[in-house]
């Protein structure tokens, strides 16, 4: 009897297993106690001696076959299906791994960015301020008084009193920073033309919504110097919105009341959306309120050590978020603040 009769349809029956079970079910037939290869081994004890050793070895020879074919299938399905698992079905470690996603700048940073080249590209110096102010600089330097109804409508967030007396707040607005730099300019040097911009970030108590933060940007700008015009006002501000908004735009000044200003304005742009035609966004119309400003108030020049029959001034004060909002489409201004990764990867990576 040939000990190898069976080795080849025993080996196709492995091959022919599809999965897991299949294969076992095969080992079983095959390798069980009463298995048909354990039968065959058994074979040995009933043949003559001399003929044991060939018998033996090759029967042997056809289990080791077997169980070397059973392995590797075993070995397949464990890999697919781990490969099935990690979703990897082609995976080539030698490919070289994929660039990490570099991150995007915040949209209000992408704006404050431009309007900064832009201004500095004007003249224009770049003014810090502290967000924890004083009392002083925020309302009573700005020509707005204890008792001034203008105090109430900037719901403060008024800091706990640590040196006994004066009072600090977190800065409701960038405006603090008008006097603060016209006092130390004209420490320095005297008098003298003046031109900045003062990009940061103002606290108010406002109840959250979509148009409403407790937390947001602006951007101040200040312009002192002699003969300073309502018309050099309007051009500085037309060139900047055309720049931010990236289109010609058309604007109107309305009257608007501010205390360190006089006369102050509400500066509108036509709206990028329905091209002053009216729409939802400028509630039909046409205009968007836009840019607060106006020429420095005679006591906030005096303030700030400036002789104000000598030296005129224009001021504004720039709602970034909106600015932004405008921009790209924005229409909940919780966005900003609110984290979401989805939110945010819509802007353009930075560069490597
Ligand atoms: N500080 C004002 C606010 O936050 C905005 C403002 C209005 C700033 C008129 C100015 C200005 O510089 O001239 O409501």
């Amino acid at each position: 009897m040939d000990p190898t009769a069976q080795r080849d349809s025993w080996l196709a029956q492995v091959a022919a297993a599809a999965d897991e079970a299949a294969l076992a079910a095969v080992e079983t037939r095959l390798l069980a106690a009463e298995g048909e290869l354990t039968q065959l081994l058994r074979l040995v004890t009933s043949l003559p001696k001399e003929q044991r050793p060939a018998f033996g070895k090759a029967a042997n020879g056809v289990k080791q076959a077997v169980e070397a074919a059973i392995a590797a299938a075993r070995t397949g399905f464990a890999a697919r299906a781990l490969q099935r698992e990690l979703a990897l079905p082609d995976f080539d470690p030698t490919e070289a791994a994929p660039a990490p996603r570099r991150g995007a700048l915040h949209p209000i940073t992408i704006v404050q960015n431009e309007l900064v080249d832009l201004f500095t590209s004007l003249g224009f110096q770049w003014q810090d301020g502290p967000e924890v102010e004083s009392e002083y600089f925020n309302f009573d330097a700005l020509n707005i008084p204890a008792d001034h109804p203008a105090r109430e409508s900037q719901d403060t967030f008024w800091c706990e009193p640590i040196d006994g007396g004066r009072r600090h707040l977190l800065r409701t607005h960038t405006s603090p920073v008008q006097v603060r730099t016209m006092q130390r300019f004209v420490k320095e040097h005297g008098p003298g033309p003046l031109k900045v911009i003062v990009p940061g970030r103002c606290f108010r108590s406002e109840t959250v919504d979509k148009s409403h933060e407790h937390t947001f940007y602006q951007m101040e700008g200040l312009v002192v110097d002699r003969g300073v015009s309502t018309a050099n006002l309007i051009h500085t501000m037309k060139t900047c919105l055309r720049v931010i908004l990236e289109r010609d735009v058309q604007v109107r000044l309305r009257p608007g009341f501010f205390p360190f200003v006089e006369p102050g304005f509400e500066l509108d742009v036509n709206c990028p959306f329905c091209q002053g035609r009216g729409c939802s966004v400028c509630k039909r119309s046409g205009w968007i309120e836009i840019l607060p400003c106006g020429m420095v108030h005679p006591n906030v020049l005096q303030q700030g050590g400036y002789d104000p029959e000598q030296f005129t001034g224009f001021a504004f004060g720039m709602g970034l978020q909106r600015v932004v909002m405008l921009r790209y489409g924005i229409d909940d201004i919780r966005q900003f603040m609110g984290g979401d990764l989805r939110f945010l990867r819509q802007f353009p990576e930075v560069p490597r």
